[in-house]
């Protein structure tokens, strides 16, 4: 048996599950989702939900994956009990998240490679609209696109553990950082940026009775931990003995939250100082800050910047997404990295196909009232997560033995484990429970 991959170093596998975690929910939706929920209450929220609920999975999850040393199936396994299946919906649900998720992040690399020719200025203010909609309702380019995302995430994960997924992310988390730091120095230099800092930061405490900012915050810090579909477990699966996890996890959580704040201090003071709406919903990426860009001193350059932080922030969520169905053939087959990691793109391409179409030849489709890739993407984060991340609290809190359990994430029968487990147990399912009957509309 050939020995199993992992992780070179503590560093670089946290900048790894960093990479994992941001990505186009920490730019592309926390900017729109918060914009729509009232600002700063569900920044609030969000903060809870990530520290309460986010946090206590995620350790979870990489326990769970150290202990099954394999694939998602093998981290659901203990004594055979139907818990597998469970893994293969995890291997399922991220290949589904994968194909809508290179979609957006195809826009975005049109965008960036448009922004930094010129051609996406050339037309003016007020036609970004109509840009955006005719290139998405092209049967043709939005595919090349999501394809070429999808090409080079398979570069990345072909690379494998340490040589591939590890040294990408060491190199880019590090850059991606500055870029949005300085993104956002830039951005509350602007005349007006008060305003943002205001909707960001100052709460209206009324929007605390609406049930529906609980739904979005929840959701948010699901998608953007990227939580739920065995994505932790299986990065955990190559994680030596040594490294301390709960350190890793609350890197993470912080990273990603610090990360989506950063990027809306980058976003809102624009959105306010150019006096437009903050609830434009997903397109404001893609029609709203083209604009503001091209009205901005230096914004030209901003712009561009601004679209390749999107597309490799998204290509670093990609590899892990990749990994996951990657990892399961590779621990069931022999067959080796490459070819594996190209079939899984391929495949993933195609499943992915209906949603880049959705806008175009598939127009006339809608599901529940939403184009298809919306109608995925409201499926994913409001159901497919929070029921995985459910069933990944009762396994781990309860199906797991005790001590198995508290020894696999790396805690001692201390007062900080025995507080994880009591939330892994009690709240973190409740809660997620609560939130999904309401997006059910049962309760
Ligand atoms: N967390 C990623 C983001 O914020 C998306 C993701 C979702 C990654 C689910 C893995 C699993 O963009």
């Amino acid at each position: 048996m050939t020995q199993r991959e992992e992780w070179r170093s503590h560093h670089g596998f946290t900048l790894a599950a960093i990479g994992s975690a941001v990505g186009l929910g920490n730019i592309w939706r926390f900017s729109y989702v918060a914009g729509e929920n009232g600002g700063a209450v569900f920044l609030l929220i969000y903060v809870a939900s990530v520290a309460l609920i986010g946090l206590p999975l995620i350790i979870a999850e990489l326990s769970m994956g150290r202990r099954g040393r394999g694939d998602a199936v093998a981290a659901f396994s203990t004594d055979g009990r139907g818990w597998t299946a469970v893994g293969w919906l995890c291997i399922g649900g991220a290949s589904v998240i994968l194909s809508y998720y290179s979609v957006i992040a195809g826009w975005a690399l049109k965008y960036f490679s448009a922004a930094a020719t010129g051609v996406l200025w050339q037309d003016g203010a007020g036609t970004y609209g109509s840009y955006f909609e005719r290139f998405i309702a092209n049967p043709v380019e939005p595919l090349l696109w999501q394809g070429l995302m999808l090409a080079a995430t398979v570069l990345v994960v072909s690379g494998g553990i340490q040589g591939g997924i590890e040294l990408f992310n060491r190199w880019l988390m590090p850059l991606l950082a500055l870029i949005v730091v300085v993104l956002a120095a830039y951005s509350l230099t602007l005349e007006g940026a008060g305003r943002g800092l205001h909707f960001l930061f100052a709460p209206d405490f009324s929007a605390l009775a609406q049930p529906k900012v609980y739904v979005a915050a929840l959701g948010q810090a699901f998608f953007s931990l990227g939580v739920g579909m065995a994505v932790f477990a299986t990065y955990g699966s190559y994680m030596p003995p040594g490294f301390s996890l709960p350190a890793c996890a609350a890197l993470t959580v912080t990273g990603d939250t610090v990360f989506a704040v950063v990027a809306g201090l980058a976003i809102f003071p624009g959105v306010f100082a150019f006096g437009v709406d903050p609830a434009a919903g997903p397109e404001l990426a893609f029609i709203t800050l083209p604009q503001i860009f091209l009205k901005m001193p230096g914004g030209l350059v901003i712009g561009a910047v601004f679209f390749f932080l999107l597309s490799a922030a998204a290509l670093t969520s990609m590899v892990s997404l990749l990994e996951v169905p990657v990892a399961a053939v590779l621990h069931r087959t022999r067959l080796g990295r490459r070819r594996t990691a190209w079939g899984m793109g391929l495949l993933v391409f195609l499943i992915g196909m209906p949603s880049a179409l959705g806008f175009g030849p598939l127009k006339h489709v809608s599901i529940a009232g939403k184009d298809i890739l919306s109608a995925i993407d409201a499926a994913v984060s409001n159901l497919l997560l929070p029921i995985g991340g459910i069933l990944v609290a009762l396994f781990v809190g309860w199906h797991v033995k005790r001590a198995t359990t508290l020894d696999s994430a790396g805690f001692a029968t201390n007062r900080l484990g025995r507080t994880w487990l009591w939330l892994l147990r009690t709240l973190v399912p409740l809660a997620v429970l609560l939130v999904l009957l309401h997006s059910l509309g049962l309760a």
